[in-house]
Formats: structure tokens, C-alpha cells, sequence
């Protein structure tokens, strides 16, 4: 089944649960779009799972571009949602418009994600218009670590849930076709996705939410840096890996690798001849 996001707003009106995975590679993108999954976000994780740094801030469009057309290779039926990093949309309305189309154009995403809720409605609503589907991103916004003092739950307080809601509400009224909701208590986040219209796809927000996401390296056990408490580690491919990496190493150094089986015959006159 191809995934659009028309799907996703009827996966939603069905109770079907929407399943979405970051990817950003055309070999994990084609196994996981093999296995069925509804959307794939390059997400601009990417800067701490491959680029190995501290967050995601220094992820540029390049970056985004490079990544993103490679899923897209990959993906046949999923969604191919593309993340817009940091200050690619803040400045102004028309540099968020140019960058969206970009990722569309030179990364053949099919949507992209941006953080943040009332203070981007400008920007989501001139995306859409751009005729670039946009999904919204609340609650933990890992773009605004800094502004938040850390990796922190959001919406805990009776201000910030109020917020939280009402930021939920405007993304949707400015044309957003769905939302993420990071590290948002679950309660909370049931009740702004029985709230509004479109689609909630969670990350550490409970099993209320219309679909979920999780970064591909923490739910295979393969990024250690730090594991977030909503992570559940589906396999340990880390571990699989670490010992596939010890066993080449053994066997290449006492010989037993390459055997017969894995090299290429000659004619045995043509070897006698270069003696
Ligand atoms: O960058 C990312 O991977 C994300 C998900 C965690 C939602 O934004």
C-alpha cells in the first residue's frame, strides 16, 4: 500500500495506528519500507545517530538533502517525511518555504517536519500553501535544548499543558497534516489527540496518540550514547554487530577467511605459465 498523507488522516479516523521510523540510508529505508512501515523521517537525529554530535543543531541543509534522497530511493510505499534543521525556517517565512522546497526537490521527501507551534504558524501555513505538506512537531523540540535547559518532559505544569494543547490546536488550523509529540506526558497527549483533527505520532507520549516513532539506532540497540526512558529496544543489533566485527577481525588474522568458497577460480595452465 502506498502511504500519503491521506492515508495517514484515514488511518486516523479508522483507530489503525500510524508506524513511523527515522531513517537516513537507502539500505535501512528498503528493509524497513519491506516490512510495512506507514512513514520514514529523516529526522535531523541524524546530526548525533551518523554525524556523531552532541545534538542536532549543526545539521545543515546539505546534510538534510544528502540523507533524505537516499531514504527516498529506498522508500517505495512509506512516507518520506524530510526534517528542517535548525535556522533553515526560523529566520523568515520566505528562506522556510525555499528549504522545504528544496528538501522536496533535490530530496524527493514528500513532506517535511519542522518544531515548534504558534510562533511557526506563518511558516506551516506558507509551506502548505507552497503546496509542501508540513508535520508539526511539540513538547520536548530538540532544536530549543538550549532554550529548554535540557532534555526535559514537556506540558507538565497546568500552563504548559494548556499551552501544549493550544499550540497543538494552531498547528492544525495553519494546515499542519499531522503532529509529532515528544517526551509529553500520556494523559496529555491522549487528550490533545482526541482534541484535534489531525494525526498525533508519538515519541515518549504514550500509547494514546494515533501513531508512534522512534529512531532506528535506539530501538535496535545500536546508539549507546544515551538511551531515552521511552525507548524499547525491539533487538540488541548492536551487540550482533560488535560480535560480527570481532569474528572478521579473528578469522582475517588467523587466515580461516577468506576460504575456496568466497574466491575466484583461474585455469591452473594460465597460473603455471606466470611461474
Ligand atoms: O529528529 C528526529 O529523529 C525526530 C524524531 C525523534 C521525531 O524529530
Amino acid at each position: 500500500m502506498t502511504n500519503t498523507i491521506t492515508t495517514f488522516k484515514e488511518q486516523k479516523l479508522k483507530g489503525d495506528k500510524i508506524t513511523m521510523l527515522t531513517a537516513y540510508d537507502y539500505s535501512t529505508a528498503k528493509l524497513m519500507d519491506n516490512a510495512g512501515i506507514n512513514g520514514i523521517l529523516i529526522g535531523d537525529s541524524l546530526g548525533m545517530t551518523m554525524l556523531g554530535y552532541e545534538d542536532t543543531l549543526s545539521v545543515t541543509m546539505e546534510d538534510m538533502i544528502h540523507h533524505t534522497a537516499c531514504v527516498a530511493r529506498g522508500a517505495k510505499n512509506a512516507l518520506v517525511v524530510a526534517d528542517m534543521p535548525f535556522m533553515s525556517y526560523q529566520v523568515s517565512v520566505e528562506e522556510a518555504v525555499r528549504n522545504a522546497g528544496r528538501l522536496m526537490k533535490e530530496g524527493r521527501a514528500q513532506a517535511v517536519k519542522l518544531e515548534g507551534g504558534a510562533s511557526v504558524c506563518k511558516q506551516i501555513k506558507a509551506i502548505t500553501e507552497a503546496s509542501i505538506p508540513v508535520m508539526a512537531h511539540l513538547g520536548l523540540t530538540p532544536q530549543s535544548v538550549n532554550a529548554f535547559g535540557g532534555f526535559k518532559v514537556q506540558g507538565k505544569s497546568l500552563e504548559a499543558a494548556r499551552t501544549l494543547i493550544e499550540d497543538a490546536k494552531r498547528v492544525e488550523e495553519a494546515g499542519a497534516f499531522s503532529v509529532v509529540l515528544e517526551c509529553v506526558p500520556a494523559a496529555l497527549a491522549k487528550i490533545i489527540t482526541e482534541t484535534i483533527s489531525i494525526p498525533t505520532i508519538g515519541i515518549g507520549a504514550g500509547a494514546g496518540c494515533d501513531g508512534q516513532i522512534l529512531v532506528y539506532q535506539d530501538m535496535l540497540g545500536m546508539y549507546s550514547d544515551f538511551t531515552p526512558k521511552f525507548v524499547k529496544k525491539f533487538a540488541n543489533v548492536g551487540q550482533v554487530m560488535t560480535q560480527a566485527f570481532a569474528d572478521y577481525i579473528k578469522e582475517t588474522k588467523e587466515g580461516t577467511f577468506p576460504t575456496v568458497e568466497q574466491s575466484f577460480k583461474i585455469d591452473e595452465e594460465i597460473i603455471e605459465k606466470l611461474k
